[in-house]
């Protein structure tokens, strides 16, 4: 009996019977080898990288670190004058988040990876409490995107500077903006400028990079107390206090003064890695939310599916389906920007813990997305995708961070973390805990193809800690050894792998006693296994994962090491960086194996 039809035929009710699924797949699959043969580490406070044994890291660079050989290194004296702006724009931004490989050739390849956002109490001498203009210049320059190009160095690689790939994006990068927002988002102007809270990523066939804007609120603010922040602003988290404190030195950013900025973000930015000069393009028909990632998905017939979830409690899970189909070497411009954004909706029983779901479409004039409702255009749609979810029936999640498609699966299944909600209030079948602080791991998968409206979805891990009780043990792939909180990164390697990163909390505590420092973990989702592979740094999150070709290196984003001035000098004994580190394994074997 496969698992599936096993599933299918059992009557699992009840929370116990769920928690003996991974028992009974255990027994089923009990001659299969496991995915997992590395030797699984324990959980850690330590202020280090921890790797199994058997395995070696190394950094490829650091935050501040050039890019070019101009520049000057990080100056630990955190001196911020103009010429510190201008170093900041040849160097390695802060807080790595979502990167892409891009080869080259057997020793050559371009890194694109995100700079989400900054540490103001890690980058200043006055740790943020007495900002000044060139500090704001400073903070742009170092958000954004960085692309460079590495090389192989023994059995590593190393950032070679001065490629001709070389480059920053950053706050005030010129950007083109297509589909069906294109006007609106313009607003009579022929760009926008600047990326910002660039989280997780994508990566298409035709070789570009998508960085996806999530957090974008938190760089406006309005310098008038009394301006009125409209249903859609509030919706989207804009308020009178931004967290960085922007509108004081660049009125852009003064949502009193320029309201119809706040539109030009939050967006899936397109970017070809292989082309310093090229104009990233805002993409808006995958639509407006606090983006994660954009997990793309090529059909047989060429259709483009990418799946993307929206980070905030509450809100919804949405798949975009092209209209164009990909064909190699045709132009790919308009795949991205002509197509069908859907929102999922997770139906079932609470306790079930699996169900079915509907797939509803965001179309101007259908499923009540018109002027009854306060939509005027499918620009509208677009821009207030959130809006448009809840006029549908979207299913509210337990904030959607990363989507991973198990490509070689025969279901095709697609992952999905959904990190945690502590304000969740009314449970639902797949967000099944109130008050949800350790999240959980969701799948689900179509009959034959990723463009069909229906699915099936099934909970594969509750996280948890098997001290507590009730649900919040979590399921019994949870173990003493294993247990995490808030997972969030989230990619497949070629073997089936899924690897999990985790953002959560790493007091060591309490509900997260023994849980340690953000982590990486690896799962067998035919088994349901679970072992931690990676311990990071003092208060650091895990976040970012990339592969060499042949699965051989994988490098990972350790981002804000000692954030909220926690006591950690990672990577060099100094200010605490965020940096990409390389991972081997010493038999040069392949990854996880
Ligand atoms: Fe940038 Fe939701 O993490
Ligand atoms: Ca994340
Ligand atoms: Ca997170
Ligand atoms: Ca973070």
């Amino acid at each position: 009996m496969t698992r599936r039809k096993f599933l299918q035929n059992s009557t699992m009710g009840s929370m116990l019977a769920f928690f003996a699924v991974s028992n009974l797949n255990a027994a089923v699959l009990g001659s299969r080898k496991s995915l997992l043969g590395f030797e699984e580490i324990g959980a850690s406070s330590a202020d280090e990288v921890i790797v199994p044994k058997g395995y070696e890291s190394k950094i490829l660079l650091s935050w501040g670190d050039p890019l070019f050989s101009k520049a000057y290194k990080y100056d630990e004296s955190k001196k911020i004058d103009e010429r510190a702006v201008e170093n900041a724009k040849l160097c390695f931004g802060d807080n790595t988040d979502g990167m892409s490989f891009f080869e080259l050739d057997s020793k050559r390849a371009i890194l694109a990876v995100n700079n989400e956002y900054i540490n103001p109490e890690l980058m200043f001498t006055h740790q943020g409490k007495k900002l000044s203009k060139n500090d704001v210049l400073y903070e742009q320059a170092n958000v954004g995107v960085s692309i460079f190009e590495i090389e192989k160095e023994g059995e590593f690689y190393s950032v070679v500077l001065d490629s001709k790939f070389n480059r920053r994006i950053d706050a005030n990068t010129k950007m083109k903006v297509s589909g069906a927002a294109k006007n609106e988002v313009l607003a009579g102007e022929n760009f926008v400028y600047g990326t910002l809270n660039n989280c997780a990523n994508g990566k298409t066939p035709w070789g570009t990079y998508l960085s996806c804007e999530e957090n974008v609120d938190d760089f406006f603010g309005s310098s008038d107390e009394n301006f009125v922040f409209d249903e859609s602003l509030k919706r989207y988290g804009f308020g009178v206090k931004s967290v960085y404190g922007w509108e004081k030195f660049d009125k852009r950013f003064d949502l009193s003064k320029n309201k119809q900025e706040a539109n030009k973000f939050g967006w899936v930015v397109e970017i070809d890695p292989f082309n310093a000069k090229s104009i990233p393009v805002k993409r808006t028909a995958l639509g407006r939310f606090k983006h994660e990632n954009a997990e793309f998905v090529l059909e047989k017939d060429g259709t483009v599916v990418v799946y993307m979830g929206d980070d905030e409690a509450d809100e919804f899970i949405y798949k975009f389906v092209s209209k164009h189909k990909y064909k190699k070497g045709a132009n790919t411009d308009k795949i991205l920007d002509e197509g069908i954004l859907y929102v999922g909706q997770f139906n079932g029983k609470i306790g079930d813990f699996r169900g079915s779901g509907k797939w509803i479409a965001l179309e101007y004039g259908k499923n009540g997305l018109d002027e009854k409702n306060g939509f005027k255009s499918q620009a509208d749609v677009l821009i207030n995708a959130r809006f448009a979810g809840t006029v549908v029936g979207a299913t509210p999640m337990d904030r959607c961070e990363w989507i991973a498609s198990h490509k070689e699966s025969a279901q095709k299944e697609v992952f999905a973390t959904l990190t945690n909600n502590k304000s969740r209030k009314e449970p639902n079948a797949a967000n099944p805990r109130v008050k949800n602080v350790y999240g959980q791991i969701i799948k689900w998968w179509h009959k034959n193809s990723h463009k069909e409206d229906e699915f099936s979805w099934e909970l594969f891990v509750l996280a948890g800690n098997p001290s507590q009780k009730g649900l919040n043990k979590g399921t019994n792939n949870i173990t003493d050894k294993n247990k995490f909180n808030s997972p969030d990164g989230l990619c497949f390697d070629k073997d089936g792998r899924l690897w999990i990163q985790t953002d959560g909390n790493y007091s060591n505590k309490g509900e997260f006693s023994d849980m340690g420092n953000n982590c990486m973990l690896a799962a067998d989702t035919r088994s349901g296994e679970i072992k931690r592979f990676l311990s990071g740094p003092v208060a650091c999150e895990i976040t970012g994962i990339a592969f060499s070709p042949d699965y051989k290196l994988m490098f990972v984003g350790i981002q804000h090491p000692g954030e909220f001035l926690k006591p950690s000098t990672f990577p060099y004994g100094q200010t605490p960086r965020s940096s990409i580190v390389m991972i081997r394994k010493k038999d040069g074997g392949i990854i996880g194996t």
